[in-house]
């Protein structure tokens, strides 16, 4: 296990280009292998997660080269996933495990999914329940427990048939297991989500030749409850396609919550990922007291991808309540608001964050590890079952913090020492390379002490 000291800086100034975003890395490694032809991808996450499922991909029968520029290239298997000749593992990567399950399930092989303590520990109901409504055999591990079963997983290939299907929770995870299994079942796949999640399934599964349709969804595509309804038809083939991955928001919000710990700092993000499921962060980094311009908006195999400069904002209006961030907010959120949480004690009027119960069954538990985290460096705040309560305008001290193997956990905590009193010490850094393997590099350059 590593550890970086993290020393306080004065500002934070300069310009970055992300990696490319993890989610849209795995969707695109997974639908390359299973088409027919050569994708190319540019700016490929360097996450040890899209590596898992490029692996896995490997595994099951697609070439994966890395060419002279750096970009991947992904010979497909033209919809004939072979039988692995061991377990395919998907490391720490509940996107790779899940996702991958709905992909494979048609396929009239015998596959086991494995993972690592962490990954092992998370609930796999939620994607076998409709995965079996569709005639998929999966056997989950365990099951007693009030979260169901987990890895190992085995999967049994059987001929699908499609399904109308309602997700229970907002997860793009389930809701691609079903997409990615509705592309090879028999007949339209349908499926309504009442929170609206990221959607670059979707996008990807156009991308790569194939019909789907959606309706009732919210032009604005924020935090929206209107249920939105996706139907594919089974039985489409899928043909390669040339592409570029855009910057990882999620791996910006790192930096755009350190730009508001302090008054003059100065960010410039280039060829960023600003999908419209995903900027809602954009918005609550700007109502936290950031002013942000985005340039240079184009769309790419339907993503929206752009350039944002950020400067603190010193006529931000002072709010009078906590920045509340619940309801579709936070599902949208999920990902970043351990930074937030992180950033919280700094800003004038706190956070209050609720119906982030998911949170306690990601990598780790980020409630449990951020209130921990945070009270090491002596911030009040309340932790409730869904959320939290973090009070604004504390001073923290450098501390001695538990990343819990959890990579955002790790980069939240990093952010949060930037503004401390004292040199902090991030126990298990390593975890950070899950996601964003340059992390600590970027953080360097950027924070000037
Ligand atoms: C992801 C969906 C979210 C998110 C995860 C990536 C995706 O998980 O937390 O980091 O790429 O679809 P859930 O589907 O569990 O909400």
């Amino acid at each position: 296990m590593s550890t970086q000291t993290i020393r306080p800086a004065r500002t934070l100034n300069g310009s970055l280009t992300l990696p490319g975003d993890k989610s849209i890395s795995h969707r695109y490694a997974m639908l390359a292998g299973l088409a027919e032809g050569v994708t190319r991808l540019s700016n490929f996450s360097t996450g040890a997660d899209p590596h898992s499922t490029l692996a896995c991909m490997t595994a099951l029968g697609a070439s994966v080269a890395t060419q002279p520029d750096g970009a991947i290239a992904i010979t497909g298997t033209a919809g004939h996933l072979r039988q692995p000749e061991g377990n395919l593992d998907c490391g720490n990567s509940g996107s790779t495990m899940r996702m991958l399950a709905g992909l494979i399930a048609s396929h009239p092989h015998t596959f086991v999914l494995t993972g690592d303590p962490s990954l092992s520990a998370r609930p796999m109901e939620r994607i076998r329940k409709p995965l079996a409504q569709m005639g998929a055999e999966i056997h989950l591990t365990g099951g007693d427990g009030a979260l169901g079963g987990h890895a190992p997983i085995t999967v049994v290939g059987h001929p699908l048939t499609a399904i109308d299907f309602t997700v229970p929770i907002p997860s793009a995870q389930v809701k691609t297991a079903v997409l990615f299994a509705g592309l090879e079942a028999q007949g339209v796949t349908s499926l309504s989500e009442a929170i609206r999640t990221r959607d670059h399934t979707e996008h990807a599964l156009k991308a790569f030749g194939a019909t789907l349709t959606r309706s009732g969804s919210a032009s604005s595509g924020t935090a929206s409850s209107r249920t939105t309804k996706i139907s594919i038809r089974g039985g489409q083939r899928l043909r390669a396609v040339d592409a570029t991955v855009p910057g990882d928001l999620s791996s910006a919000a790192f930096f755009l919550a350190a730009s508001l710990l302090f008054p003059d700092s100065h960010l410039v993000l280039d060829a960023l990922g600003m999908n419209p499921t995903r900027s809602a962060l954009l918005d609550v980094v700007s109502g936290l007291g950031a002013k942000i311009r985005v340039l240079n908006v184009e769309e790419q195999h339907g993503e929206l991808v752009g350039t944002i400069q950020v400067n603190a904002n010193p006529n931000a209006r002072r709010l009078t309540q906590p920045f509340e961030i619940s309801g579709p907010l936070a599902a949208q959120l999920i990902d970043e608001i351990p930074v937030l949480a992180a950033i919280a004690p700094y800003t004038r009027s706190g956070i209050r964050i609720r119906d982030a119960r998911e949170l306690r069954i990601k990598e780790s538990d980020r409630i449990d590890l951020v209130a921990r985290n945070l009270r090491a460096m002596g911030a009040e705040l309340t932790e409730f079952d869904d959320g939290l309560d973090i009070p604004g305008n504390q001073q923290l001290h450098g501390a001695e913090i538990d990343s819990g193997h959890d990579h955002r956990i790790a980069m939240a905590f990093s952010v949060a020492s930037l503004r401390a009193a004292s040199d902090t010490a991030i126990h298990g850094a390593e975890a950070a390379a899950i996601s964003f393997p340059e992390f600590f590099t970027c953080l360097d350059r950027l924070a000037l002490r």
